[in-house]
């Protein structure tokens, strides 16, 4: 019998080339669907992308996603998994427990270093740069409330010319990276769980 597909809540602030990535790799899939995507900037590029390829968006922003539970929840109606895609601001504890093991981000550092208070984006790979680290690379994690702390679900490393790098240059081998394997990660989650 055919069963509904499993249905995925993009969370974005920024540029969106994983969400971009994300949404054509699912889009030919009968089992998972992007059905959402949730920006917590109305500008966010990401938004432009999801609506270029006909998925509903919604903005929340800060004070909506941590004052107004029920609103945030009634968005989710019906959504599975939620995938941090580069998105910013902290997940409140209401989510955390209605979403169990639910909850996926991506880091671009392999944690536990450089993650944690401040370290996001551009700022990981300039400091990864300025330690000289002879390696860098992602990491997909469930999300929990301690910053980055949650159990690893995959690290996938790329090495580094310490010397050599610039934060441009580790933050493109960190693209390649997350570009290679964030959608097959997030797929072998959600379907196995399916199955399970
Ligand atoms: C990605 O590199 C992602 O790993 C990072 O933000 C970037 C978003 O790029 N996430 C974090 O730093 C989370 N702490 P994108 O908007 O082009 O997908």
């Amino acid at each position: 019998m055919p069963t509904s597909p499993i249905r995925l809540a993009v969370f974005v602030s920024g540029e969106g080339t994983n969400l971009e990535n994300i949404i054509r790799h699912f889009a030919p899939s009968p089992t998972v669907e992007v059905a959402l995507v949730v920006s917590n900037r109305p500008e966010a590029k990401a938004l432009e992308r999801a609506r270029n390829h006909g998925i509903p968006t919604e903005t929340v922003g800060r004070t909506m996603l941590n004052e107004e539970e029920s609103a945030v929840m009634g968005l989710l109606d019906g959504i599975d998994y939620i995938i941090l895609a580069g998105f910013l601001l902290r997940i409140p504890p209401y989510l955390i427990t209605a979403f169990p093991r639910r909850i996926i981000n991506i880091h671009p550092s392999l944690l536990p270093k450089f993650g944690g208070k401040g370290m996001y984006g551009r700022y990981v790979h300039e400091a990864v740069c300025a330690a000289g680290e002879k390696e860098s690379g992602i990491t997909i994690h469930f999300v929990t409330e301690g910053l980055d702390e949650g159990a690893p679900i995959a690290q996938f490393s790329t090495p580094l010319s310490p010397g050599n790098e610039t934060p441009d240059s580790i933050a493109a081998k960190i693209h390649d990276l997350e570009q290679a394997h964030f959608p097959e990660v997030i797929a072998r989650v959600a379907t196995s769980h399916r199955k399970g």
